[in-house]
C-alpha cells in the first residue's frame, strides 16, 4: 500500500491530490479556464504564473480534505512530461521541495500514463493487458497497456489531436474555449446526420489506409468550408446541427479504429482517458460497438477525464510500490513518448 501526494501542472489546471493505491483521498483542481478564455486558448506564460499563485493553497487544501498529515505520505509525485515547460516546472519544483523537506521519495510521472491510470480509480479491479484510447487536447493515441511502465503505441494522429479539433471547430462556430464541452452540449440538440462530413484517413505508402491512425485536419477544413458556404446562404447558422455532425464524425472514426485494434490484438478490454473521453457522443458510439463485439469498455468518471492530480497519484502509487523513484536532478520535458517512461526512474537496487 502506497500513499502519494501528487501534483499536476502540465497545462492549465493547478491540481493536487492524495491517493492511496487506487483510492482517491482528496483531489483539488483549480481551473485556469476563466483566465485563458478571453484569449481563446492557453497562454503558456500566464499559465505558469497562475500555477505559482495557486500551488501552495492547493497543496494545503489537499492535505486538509484528506485529513492526513505528512506522516501518512509515502512519496511525492509531479507530472514532469509532456506539457508546457514553464507550467511543468512549477509542479515539479514544488514536489521536489516537499520530498526533500519531508524526506520522502520523489517521482516524476508521465502525463499520459496518468490519463491511463484514471480508469483504475473507478475500476480498481482492472488489470493489464488492455487497450487505452487516449484522447486529449494534445494526443490521440491507441496504447497497448502491458503493465505499469510498459506501453506500446499502436495508433496516433497524423495532425491535430481530437481535443484540438474540437477546440478549433468550436472557434469556427464562435463557441467559447474550451470547445469540447461546448460542442458536446450543443450537439445534444442537433441532428448528427444533418451534414455528411469526411472522416480523415491516413494513406499507406503500400496502398490502402492505416487501420489505427487518425487525421482530423481535413475534417476541420471541411467544417470551415461548410460554415463559409452556409454564412453566404443564411444569417442564422445551424450551429447545433454543425456541432452534432462534427461530433458524430469524430466519434464514428475513433470507434472504428479502437474496435478494429482491440480485435486485431485480441484485447477484450478497452479503457478511455483524456478530456475527449468525457464526450457523450464518443461514449455512446463506443458502448454500442463494444456490446456488438463482446468487448468490455471502461470509462473514467467525467471529473477524472480532464486533467487532475488523482490520476498522477494513482500512477505514482503503483510505481512506488514497485520500488521506482526518480532522481532529484530529473528535469521537465515538453515531449516524451509514453514508451520511454521508465527512463524517469532510477535503476533499481
Ligand atoms: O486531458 P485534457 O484535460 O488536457 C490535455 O491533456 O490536453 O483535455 C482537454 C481537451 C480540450 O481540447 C477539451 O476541449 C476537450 O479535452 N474536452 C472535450 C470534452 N471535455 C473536454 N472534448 C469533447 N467533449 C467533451 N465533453
Ligand atoms: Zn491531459
Amino acid at each position: 500500500m502506497a500513499c502519494v501526494l501528487a501534483i499536476e501542472t502540465s497545462c492549465d489546471e493547478t491540481a493536487v491530490a492524495i491517493v492511496k493505491d487506487r483510492t482517491c483521498c482528496s483531489s483539488i483542481v483549480s481551473s485556469q479556464i476563466p483566465v485563458h478564455q478571453m484569449y481563446g486558448g492557453v497562454v503558456p506564460e500566464v499559465a505558469s504564473r497562475s500555477h505559482v499563485e495557486k500551488i501552495n493553497e492547493a497543496i494545503a487544501f489537499a492535505l486538509l480534505e484528506a485529513q492526513l498529515d505528512w506522516g501518512a505520505i509515502d512519496g511525492v509525485a509531479a507530472t514532469c512530461a509532456p506539457g508546457l515547460v514553464g507550467s511543468l516546472l512549477v509542479g515539479l519544483t514544488a514536489a521536489k521541495t516537499l520530498a526533500v523537506v519531508h524526506q520522502k521519495p520523489f517521482l516524476g510521472i508521465h502525463h499520459l500514463e496518468g490519463h491511463i491510470y484514471a480508469t483504475y480509480l473507478s475500476e480498481p479491479e482492472l488489470k493489464p493487458p488492455f487497450l487505452c484510447l487516449l484522447v486529449s487536447g494534445g494526443h490521440t493515441s491507441l496504447i497497448y497497456v502491458k503493465d505499469c511502465g510498459k506501453y506500446e503505441m499502436l495508433g496516433a494522429t497524423r495532425d491535430d489531436a481530437a481535443g484540438e479539433a474540437f477546440d478549433k471547430v468550436a472557434r469556427l462556430l464562435n463557441l467559447s474555449y474550451p470547445g469540447g464541452p461546448a460542442i458536446d452540449k450543443l450537439a445534444k440538440q442537433g441532428n448528427p446526420a444533418a451534414f455528411p462530413l469526411p472522416e480523415g484517413k491516413v494513406s499507406l505508402p503500400s496502398g490502402g489506409y492505416h487501420p489505427y491512425d487518425s487525421s482530423f485536419s481535413g475534417l476541420k477544413t471541411a467544417v470551415l468550408r461548410l460554415v463559409q458556404k452556409l454564412e453566404q446562404e443564411t444569417s442564422d447558422l445551424p450551429v447545433s446541427d454543425l456541432a452534432a455532425s462534427f461530433q458524430e464524425t469524430v466519434a464514428r472514426s475513433l470507434t472504428k479504429r479502437v474496435i478494429r485494434c482491440a480485435l486485431d490484438y485480441g484485447l477484450d478490454t478497452i479503457t478511455l482517458g483524456g478530456g475527449v473521453a468525457a464526450n457523450s457522443g464518443l461514449r455512446k458510439h463506443l458502448q454500442e460497438a463494444a456490446v456488438g463485439h463482446n468487448l468490455q469498455i471502461l470509462f473514467p468518471p467525467l471529473n477524472l477525464c480532464t486533467d487532475n492530480a488523482a490520476m498522477i497519484g494513482c500512477a505514482a502509487a503503483d510505481h512506488l510500490s514497485r520500488g521506482h523513484s526518480s532522481s532529484l536532478t530529473l528535469g521537465v520535458q515538453s515531449r516524451l513518448p509514453i514508451t520511454e517512461v521508465m527512463q524517469l526512474y532510477k535503476a533499481l537496487g
